[in-house]
């Protein structure tokens, strides 16, 4: 695993614009509002710069809109005033984007070490905690750069050295718990990041294997061999056409009683999806080394519930393997009996994901768990369904979607529930087999996953997503880098953050 290199640090400091610690000090102001007590010392300090400007009209405090004020009072050179729009129109979002777009323009331009007003990024909406929270989380996205396979003019990256976050206030407990979190996230993107060369399911047992030390999991590493005792029949036909044999990596942290059943996270780890005989065509297959996203988003929310000290328990299962073309191969027409003991009739062997987690859902119910959560780059009809602006979520209890849908509303990563209907389900009967993986006649693909899955929970309550399209940006905006997002790390912490209320 090459070692982290340059991180911005992010910390809570007392506000005290005497003796500032950073050149430069990021305002927030709503449009038409008066400025709050803190924006006012700023002003003071700067000698009404700030007043002065927003008297002027040139700073109409538009959303997005920025100001740089060159006031040079002793440490303190520029106040950057951020526009926030209308109050009654501020979101989180906005404020996320903003803090990171911002943090990304300063660090460009070599300014080692910024400041943030926190209290004038609050609203009537939104706490000062809350405020904390989501701009320690964003700057550090927003910084955050997969640099790790770069050899060349490694003295022209440039990085924040570190941001203050000012309050009068102390957010120290919000500001560590949010490093926490965006720690999680930013290594999520650098483990989907990693190519498939390197990041092959022993790499990825081996990396699960250092962070269970770290953060104080209980990790078992199964081989091919174990997983053959198992009969996990789905799961191995597809590792059959790799050379890199696979792994099922189980983590566990009990933050709650012995007695307190588990939340298990399934996550497909699919470490490179050519769609084997199926294959994919160009340029279908680039990218593919993201199809191990949903293991590392399991992994990574493990670790952080654990770091976080949460009073739950939980089991992370990931099974590990690649998706090769190869004499070896699984095929279309392939009957195959999974762990469960149901027999499926494969149809086209890039619906491998689905193959992969029907073993090891079943698999899970073997901790008796509370709940089942798998997480998947399972279709590439999410992107017709949603775009890439947010997960669709289907499962078979309603409560469980529902605490999905709830701590979406926080975690900012977006879900929207797709229904899995008993007509679907009609779809996938085969003539020769208990079920078949996918309908030949296509439609509602992104569903068709789902019903297939829910045949391997039995009556544990489950919810399956699709993060396919949100997993992964296309450029760089706001809090995502062209790649990995780490989505949806975010969310299943906040799910499980709250899971007893
Ligand atoms: N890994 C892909 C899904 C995917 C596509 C993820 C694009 C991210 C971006 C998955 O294994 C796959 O190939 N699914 C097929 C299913 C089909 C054969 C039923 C798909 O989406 O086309
Ligand atoms: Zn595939
Ligand atoms: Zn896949």
């Amino acid at each position: 695993m090459p070692e982290t290199k340059k991180e911005s640090k992010i910390t809570y400091s007392p506000l005290s614009l005497d003796k500032a610690s950073y050149s430069t000090l990021i305002i927030g102001i709503f449009k038409g509002k008066n400025l709050d007590d803190s924006a006012k010392k700023a002003n003071e300090r700067a000698g009404n710069a700030i007043s002065d400007c927003l008297k002027s009209g040139d700073f109409k405090a538009e959303y997005g809109e920025t100001r740089n004020l060159f006031i040079n009072k002793g440490s303190l050179k520029y106040i950057l005033l951020a526009g926030l729009g209308e109050e009654k129109e501020y979101k989180l979002e906005k404020l996320n984007s903003l803090i990171a777009e911002i943090s990304k323009r300063l660090r460009d331009s070599n300014i080692g070490k910024f400041g943030v007003l926190l209290p004038s990024f609050a609203s009537s909406g939104y706490d000062e905690a809350q405020i904390a929270e989501n701009v320690a989380i964003s700057a550090a996205l927003g910084l955050h750069q997969f640099i790790d396979f770069r050899t060349k003019e490694l003295d022209k990256i440039k990085n924040a050295d570190e941001v203050f976050l000012l309050s009068d206030k102390n957010h120290d407990a919000a500001i560590s718990q949010s490093r926490i979190i965006s720690n999680s996230i930013v290594k999520s993107r650098d483990l989907a990041n990693t190519p498939p060369n390197i990041a092959n399911p022993e790499y990825f047992a081996n990396y699960a294997k250092e962070l269970a030390k770290k953060s104080g999991l209980k990790c078992a590493i199964l081989n091919k061999h174990d997983i053959e005792k198992l009969k996990m029949g789905c799961f191995l036909a597809v590792a059959q056409g790799s050379k890199n044999e696979p792994r099922l990596v189980v983590l566990e942290y009990n933050g709650a009683g012995k007695s307190d059943k588990p939340v298990v996270l399934v996550g497909k780890g699919i470490t490179f999806d050519s769609g084997g005989l199926n294959i994919k065509p160009y340029p279908g297959m680039t990218t593919m080394k993201g199809d191990k996203t949903g293991a590392v988003i399991a992994i990574h929310t493990i670790e952080a519930c654990a770091l976080l000290k949460l009073p739950i328990n939980i089991v992370s299962i990931t099974p590990l393997c690649e998706n090769m073309p190869d004499a070896g191969s699984y095929r279309p027409d392939d009957i195959l009996k999974a762990y469960n003991g149901m027999t499926v009739e494969v149809k086209n062997t890039d619906a491998e994901g689905r193959m992969i987690l029907a073993d090891a859902l079943a698999y899970a119910n073997k901790y008796n768990p509370k709940a089942i959560i798998d997480i998947a780059t399972l279709t590439g009809a999410t992107m017709v369904i949603l775009g890439s602006v947010g997960t669709p979520i289907m499962g078979n209890d309603e409560k469980l979607l529902g605490k999905i849908k709830e701590a979406s509303k926080a975690s900012l990563d977006k879900v929207w529930e797709l229904p899995l209907w008993e007509e679907y389900a009609e779809l996938l009967k085969s003539e020769i087999a208990d079920i078949k993986h996918l309908n030949e006649e296509g439609g509602a693909g992104t569903i068709i996953g789902g019903i297939f899955l829910k045949n391997f929970v039995g009556n544990t309550p489950w919810a399956h997503l699709d993060i396919a399209s949100t997993s992964w940006a296309k450029m760089d905006s706001g809090i995502y880098a062209k790649g990995s997002t780490g989505v949806p790390v975010r969310l299943l912490i906040e799910v499980l953050r709250g899971w007893e209320k």
